[in-house]
């Protein structure tokens, strides 16, 4: 993701604070001159349809919210910051953009249309081309965007724009084409005739404008006579009227689902996933039943890595080569090194690796770092701990607050007490210590190198290196034999 600093976020902030219509960044002086390709993307609506407290645009798709895919994408085909329309819920949604966008206030929100006019009011000069985008349609591909560009520009059309074939036409504007097949007007469901009600050629709300011509056009728009809102669809017979050119590129149905419902999202996510799934059996990592795998957008996978059943792999998760997670795992924010195994897991916000393994049952939190070569077993909880190289935790044990060095036996049923209500205290466990079965240690403490404890021993006070204590509280019993 590109992180060009492009706006004062403050003052974006403080715009959209004082609901001012003419305030924004782009007021700020965003838009320069002569942009050669202009990305905008509509934000503004309410999403009234997803029946949700969270703007429509803000709910996540795969690791990101929605906005955050048409973003990418605009970054993908120009360097110029996309242009973010926002309106509904502005302080949210701006604050998700952050810097990688410029947004620009639409309010009130008077349609798409008007959208356009806000922006064109804002930006002085106009791109030479201009994309428009609806904020909820993940699925659009590089390469449709390229594709839409190359149209507008070979036939110098005032618009190219992207239409669907489909059997359920899902409210969308119908492309009316003359009998030459030339594109004469999009017409929206509320003013359709009952003939051009029939038409499958649908409006996928994905536009490339020649940017002077559509600067001097949205001018010209009228509110429709039923809803009172600008469309941004009454352009096409505008251009038509104009004696322009204007073309349709059929889609493919999948690419072009936006997201009104719920149920859209949940076709949008199967359809990404699959993109997803596929991408990665491409490059070598071995995904048993990708019906049942969910991995984010931004997950790292090395070739030759396995991925077994019913396992979600989110957030900024990597795994290393020749390592085998699943089945039933969830990894989150998760580093996993090569030769790793995570057996029926959670690892979150947490590290392992190469040559490690957990499961079946661990639960790795928040700063857990299992090193080379260690083993994590059943039922065990590790957070903000280090268990160190080799070092073994194999049954019913937690490790909170702890550094557990090299080679160390953590015997099943070990608890670090590392809370006393109040404040956090932290445990060391020095290489090659045995922690007996069941042994409380009780923080502040420290277990000396080769120390060991009892089964049962409750550690109140530090335990010298190479000494045996046991029982409660623990006393030391005698001197062990050292190595050296
Ligand atoms: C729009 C198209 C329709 C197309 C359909 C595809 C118009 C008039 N109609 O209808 O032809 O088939 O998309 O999904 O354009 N928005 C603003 N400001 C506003 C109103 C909307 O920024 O004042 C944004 C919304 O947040 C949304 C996008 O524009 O991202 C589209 O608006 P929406 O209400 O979803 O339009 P549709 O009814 O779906
Ligand atoms: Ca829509």
């Amino acid at each position: 993701m590109h992180s060009t600093q492009t706006e004062d976020p403050p003052l974006l902030k403080q715009a959209v604070r004082a609901g001012v219509a003419s305030a924004g960044v782009a007021s700020a002086g965003v838009a320069s001159a002569g942009v050669e390709t202009q990305v905008v993307i509509l934000a503004a609506g309410k999403g009234t349809r997803m029946k949700s407290n969270l703007p429509k645009v803000l709910h996540p798709l795969r690791g990101l919210p929605l906005i955050a895919h048409a973003i990418r994408l605009a970054w993908a085909i120009t360097d110029a910051p996309p242009l973010v329309v926002i309106g509904h819920d502005a302080e949210a949604v701006s604050a998700a953009v952050g810097n990688t966008g410029q947004c620009v206030l639409q309010s009130p929100q008077l349609g798409t249309g008007h959208a356009l006019m806000v922006v064109a009011d804002r930006v002085p000069i106009a791109p030479n081309r201009v994309i428009v985008m609806a904020a909820d349609m993940p699925l659009i591909r590089q390469e449709t965007m390229r594709a839409l560009i190359e149209e507008q520009n070979r036939v110098q059309a005032a618009v190219a724009l992207l239409s669907v074939i489909a059997d359920n036409p899902r409210g969308f504007g119908r492309i009316v084409r003359d009998l030459a097949g030339n594109v004469q007007a999009i017409v929206e469901e509320i003013d359709c005739s009952p003939e051009q009600l029939g038409i499958h050629e649908l409006n996928a709300s994905v536009y490339c404008f020649d940017g002077a011509w559509l600067w001097q056009a949205v001018r010209q728009l009228q509110p429709n006579p039923r809803k009172g809102e600008y469309f941004l669809t009454d352009l096409i017979a505008l251009a038509a009227q104009d004696g322009r050119a204007v073309r349709a590129i059929v889609g493919d149905a999948e690419e072009t689902i936006g997201v009104n419902t719920l149920a859209d999202l949940a076709d949008a996510d199967a359809a990404l996933r699959r993109r997803i799934n596929r991408a990665h059996l491409l490059n070598g990592v071995r995904i048993v039943d990708p019906a049942t795998t969910y991995i984010d957008l931004d997950v790292h996978i090395a070739p030759d890595a396995q991925i077994l059943p019913n396992t979600h792999l989110l957030g900024n998760t990597r795994v290393g080569a020749q390592s085998v997670i699943g089945p039933n795992t969830v990894l989150r924010n998760a580093v996993i090194g090569s030769h790793c195994e995570v057996r029926q897991s959670t690892v979150e916000d947490a590290r392992m690796d190469d040559h490690s393994d957990a499961g079946p049952y661990a639960h790795l939190r928040g700063g857990a770092h299992v090193c080379a070569g260690a083993h994590v077993g059943n039922y065990a909880e590790i957070k903000n701990s280090t268990l160190g190289p080799g070092s073994k935790m194999g049954h019913f044990s937690y490790l909170g607050d702890a550094t557990v060095g090299a080679g160390v036996n953590i015997g099943a049923g070990t608890i670090t007490c590392n809370y006393d209500g109040v404040n956090k205290h932290p445990t060391l466990i020095e290489d090659d210590a045995f922690i007996g079965s069941d042994t409380l240690l009780v923080a502040p403490v420290t277990v000396g190198k080769g120390a060991r404890t009892g089964a049962g021993a409750v550690v109140t006070r530090n335990v010298p290196p190479h000494t045996l204590v046991v029982g409660l509280p623990a006393r030391a019993i005698r001197k062990l034999k050292t190595e050296s």
